[in-house]
């Protein structure tokens, strides 16, 4: 049993967002990470309490105000309420959004600065030093890249003033002893040794005021009104400001089990002046820190600062929520950086979730249909014991693999498990061969044992993907006749087999997800190299990489020269559905030898753009001497038949 189960609450923040720019696919992906633990945490049976919201003081967003035109106080009403209306948009659902120009949070602010103060925890003092107003905060020489901030790639500023400092280094050797001693206070693991590495030189002391004759835009120190507090002295306080600290019931119930996600940027805040902000103020640390690496363009961060964001709206039109939460999730290993590429998405729409997925789903319920009126049969408890196949066992390992990467945020990992059982299914389906079953009367009993095998295996995956895809889910479970009025499904409902109803009946089956037309798609082209075959001896493969390769038989029902090449043909194909496949075989091949004749074709390889011709599927042939001999079938066979 995992720790989890064990506690009865769940606190969940992300990062509170700059209003100085309009949110994109980096700030999705946290907010996302944390509705999507969210909800696992709910599946645990577990009250939770998730937390977002906008850090709306500082210099900067006084600049953007500027640019803009507007009033500060316009300007950040306008900008934070941009964040807060995107996340219904892609179904993400905090609880609280809270704004650090909300009174309570002030109030909070004031008063864990005045009890620091009181205790000696921040002295008055002269200070030189070199100051990013990106970054709103003194630079020291060694953090420095070419004399430049690493973050936004401008020289810092000198400056010289008087300003308030919080004694940090006082709390140094008890912070190491705490990340040394909590094993999983800062994850993944490297971030942890990053921090501690950090901390191997002193710690300075943290500037925590900025003179009004500078900048009047943030809360004013409550023990001298020359000065507003540093801003991320006020922005980190927002995880406890927005629980109603000191006395509120959700600060009592929900601090103790609170955890915190960001992305790597904001590290050192969080990991060092953070923890040490809540020792010196006499409240419990956070329980753990969760780290994400960058969604990057072309190897370069995805920044406003660098202007190359995508927006999450633009890509919710193109693609669909559901789509896009499975991306994000599933391409990104929590902790380290991912490249964003739009091939990529269609790529996990056509194949994950069209082919895979939703295949698997229509397969089953249309069988179901077929055979049975739509009626969920009963299984035999003696055809069970040959027909089982170690389905229960599979799904059960699943689940197990699911939990222990859901507890350590590697949803990527959770999402592999989970379609390496769909493929186990499907696998399950060509194995058992329903169809065959159903030509027999006397295999009647183990036609029904498969069947129902199979809709308990989708009752699994529907409930397995809730946390990321909760629209999918529902859809799913509606189809498969499973009572919603339960608001949502635990754990422990998944591990329990035999759960559908026998006889009840199923609605029509549906299409999940339709497949993506690539080519009415805009996107980049796809590197050419990727069309061009290995002449060398391969590795051996296992039978089970063998199936993941998509052979089908298609007929040709059209073929041309592409111009202005010698090699090239552009084939339209019948293989259930038409194609358009690119092949290099026109000096062995003239168009009319082909129409008509039955070809080989590899359907799921990516697809390649090929002189502005998107080409879906790869044609087998073999060369010799130079002449191409295309494979083909011995006897003909109906159009898109699988070959196996
Ligand atoms: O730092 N890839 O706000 P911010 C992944 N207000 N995540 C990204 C990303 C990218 N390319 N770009 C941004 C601040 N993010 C402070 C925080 S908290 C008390 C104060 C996400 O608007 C990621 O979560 O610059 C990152 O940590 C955060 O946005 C930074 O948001
Ligand atoms: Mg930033």
């Amino acid at each position: 049993m995992s720790n989890h189960e064990l506690e009865n609450y769940f606190y969940i923040t992300t990062p509170i967002y700059y209003v100085n720019a309009k949110p994109h696919i980096g700030h999705a992906y946290t907010t996302l990470t944390a509705d999507v633990i969210r909800r696992y945490h709910q599946m645990l049976g577990e009250k939770t309490f998730f937390l977002t919201g906008t850090d709306e003081h500082g210099d900067k967003i006084v600049d953007a105000a500027k640019k803009e035109n507007m009033g500060i106080r316009e300007y950040v009403n306008t900008l934070s309420n941009m964040f807060k209306s995107l996340w219904p948009e892609l179904n993400i659902h905090p609880d609280y959004f809270v704004r650090t120009t909300d009174k309570a949070h002030i109030e909070v602010v004031e008063g864990i600065l005045k009890k620091i103060y009181d205790q000696g925890d921040i002295y008055y003092s002269e200070y030189e030093g070199l100051y990013c107003f990106g970054c709103e905060r003194f630079y020291m020489e060694r953090e420095l890249v070419d004399g430049k901030c690493p973050d936004h790639n401008r020289k810092p500023e000198p400056i010289k003033e008087a300003n308030y400092f919080f004694r940090m280094s006082r709390y140094q050797e008890w912070l190491i002893d705490h990340i040394q001693t909590h094993a999983d206070f800062i994850q993944p693991k490297h971030y942890a040794n990053e921090v501690l590495s950090f901390l191997k030189e002193p710690l300075e002391d943290l500037c925590i005021s900025r003179p009004k004759t500078r900048l009047k835009w943030g809360i004013t120190l409550p023990f001298d009104a020359n000065y507003v507090t540093y801003v991320w002295f006020d922005a980190l306080l927002n995880y406890i400001s927005a629980l109603g600290y000191p006395d509120g019931v959700y600060f009592k119930t929900f601090w103790p089990v609170s955890e915190h996600i960001i992305a790597k940027d904001i590290l050192k805040p969080h990991a060092i002046y953070w923890p040490i902000m809540l020792k010196a103020a006499g409240i419990d640390i956070y329980k753990r820190i969760h780290v994400h690496g960058f969604w990057n363009i072309n190897k370069s961060k995805m920044s406003k600062t660098l202007g190359n964001v995508i927006s999450p709206m633009e890509l919710k039109e193109k693609y669909g929520v559901e789509a896009i939460r499975y991306f994000m999730m599933r391409e990104m290993a929590f902790g380290l950086d991912s490249d964003f590429a739009e091939d990529a998405i269609v790529q996990r729409i056509n194949s994950d979730l069209a082919n895979d997925l939703g295949n698997l789903f229509s397969r089953v319920l249309a069988m179901t249909h077929k055979f049975f009126g739509g009626k969920i049969p009963e299984p035999d408890p003696e055809a069970e014991i040959e027909f089982h196949l170690g389905l229960t066992q599979q799904a059960m390992n699943t689940i197990e693999i699911v939990e222990q990467s859901m507890e350590q945020f590697q949803f990527h990992r959770a999402l592999s498990a989970i379609w390496d059982f769909i493929n186990h299914m499907n696998k399950y389906v060509d194995t058992t061969s329903p169809w065959v079953l159903a030509k027999n009367k006397t295999s009647k009993r183990q036609l029904e044992t498969v069947m129902y095998n199979l809709l308990e295996g989708l009752r699994i995956i529907s409930g397995l993907i809730y946390p990321v895809m909760p629209k999918t889910s529902k859809l799913m479970q509606d189809h498969l006749a499973i009572d919603s009025t339960e608001k949502i499904h635990t754990i422990s409902w998944l591990k329990s087999w035999k759960m559908l109803q026998t006889g009840k009946k199923l609605p029509k089956t549906i299409t999940l997800f339709p497949r993506i037309d690539v080519t009415k798609l805009s996107g980049q082209p796809y590197p050419i190299e990727e069309a061009q075959q290995s002449q060398t001896t391969k590795p051996e493969i296992t039978f089970d990489e063998f199936q993941k390769m998509d052979l089908r038989v298609a007929t040709v029902l059209d073929a041309e020269r592409v111009p202005n090449t010698q090699k090239l043909l552009k084939v339209t194909l019948n293989m259930g559905e038409t194609r358009t496949v690119v092949a290099g075989i026109a000096e062995s091949y003239s168009p009319s030898d082909l129409i008509g004749k039955q070809v080989i074709v590899l359907a799921n390889l990516t697809p390649v753009k090929l002189r502005g011709i998107v080409s879906n599927g790869m044609i087998l042939a073999g060369t010799n001497q130079g002449k191409h001999s295309i494979a083909t079938v011995e006897k003909p066979i109906q159009p898109g038949t699988p070959l196996k």
